[in-house]
């Protein structure tokens, strides 16, 4: 089987187009392995221990790492920033490495500084996996958005995709950007000009401010949720506002002249964003994401492995 180009998934900027799809067709065949109706596990990693390191707030990533190295039957520990020494002052740096003193071969990592997986990429051995770095980049997330628009749609290339909402202070926006122009979409963004940051057409994309035109233009949307933890200037007058111009509803797609396929990365905020009416509407495939990024995350820790192995 072919390797990956890299040794960390630190993010999809420098991933090679090979990279995404071989990660994409290696997650076809564990998500074969977890629709097994029994023993939905390999012994793949058995001889691995992997730490979940988390700086910072998650459902889905979190839970979604933790099962795929359980179904690759890996050894892990779990690390929360909340309940651990971090409070007492203790550095990234010293953090990580007490940790792999323990005999841990990869590092899961979610932070809230942009670039602190490339920071410790540069000083450890083991394996990294960036799980969210601030407003950087979310490598699997938006690995599993590609391999669940490839599953709906067929493919990727010629596909027009349209992501919606924040995407200043998105890490998902970025990740999604870069995956999706590799794999040969043609991508757009939309939103308020204030969370439009100003460099993004330099990326190759497109940017429109009218979600009925960006709807129409396109085959799936992609909506972002408000990242007001992040938001340190108020860059909408109320969310009320937001979710009048911005919203994604019934409405709006009722007026369109074809169905388009809804994502959403969550967590949602019902009401702001996205109301509940498409968000769980046939038109969405919210859960196949969250399903598809076991498969696709046992695919990453996957591949990584076999780089040290
Ligand atoms: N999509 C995502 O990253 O969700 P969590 O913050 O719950 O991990």
């Amino acid at each position: 089987m072919s390797q990956l180009s890299v040794r960390h998934l630190l993010g999809i900027k420098n991933l090679t187009v090979q990279d995404i799809e071989l990660i994409l067709e290696t997650a076809d065949k564990f998500k074969e392995v977890l629709n097994r109706p029994t023993i939905k596990k390999v012994p793949s990693l058995r001889d691995l221990t992997i730490a979940n390191v988390f700086f910072e707030n998650s459902t889905r990533t979190r839970l979604s790492f933790e099962l795929a190295e359980k179904r690759l039957s890996a050894d892990i520990i779990n690390f929360a920033a909340s309940n651990s020494s971090v409070k007492k002052g203790e550095t990234l740096l010293d953090t990580v490495n007490n940790i792999l003193a323990m005999k841990v071969d990869m590092i899961v990592m979610r932070h809230s500084s942009p670039g602190s997986p490339h920071f410790l990429a540069k000083h450890i051995k083991a394996n990294i996996v960036n799980a969210g770095d601030g407003t950087h980049e979310h490598p699997t997330q938006a690995l599993l958005d590609a391999y669940s628009i490839r599953e709906k749609h067929g493919e990727i290339a010629g596909k027009k995709v349209v992501i919606i909402g924040d995407i200043a202070h998105s890490r998902v926006a970025l990740s999604n950007i870069f995956a999706l122009k590799k794999l040969g979409a043609e991508v757009a963004v939309c939103g308020p000009k204030t969370l439009i940051p100003k460099y993004i057409e330099s990326l190759g994309i497109r940017v429109e401010h009218d979600v009925f035109k960006a709807l129409q233009w396109c085959d799936v949307a992609n909506v972002l949720r408000i990242q007001l933890e992040r938001q340190h200037s108020r860059d909408f007058p109320s969310l009320r506002e937001y979710a009048l111009y911005f919203g994604v509803n019934k409405s709006l797609l009722d007026r369109l002249d074809k169905k388009i396929t809804i994502m959403h990365p969550g967590p949602i905020n019902r009401g702001v964003e996205i109301t509940s009416e498409i968000a769980d509407s046939e038109h969405s495939i919210i859960l196949n994401q969250v399903e598809n990024g076991v498969a696709v995350r046992m695919a990453v820790l996957y591949l990584l492995a076999e780089q040290t192995a």
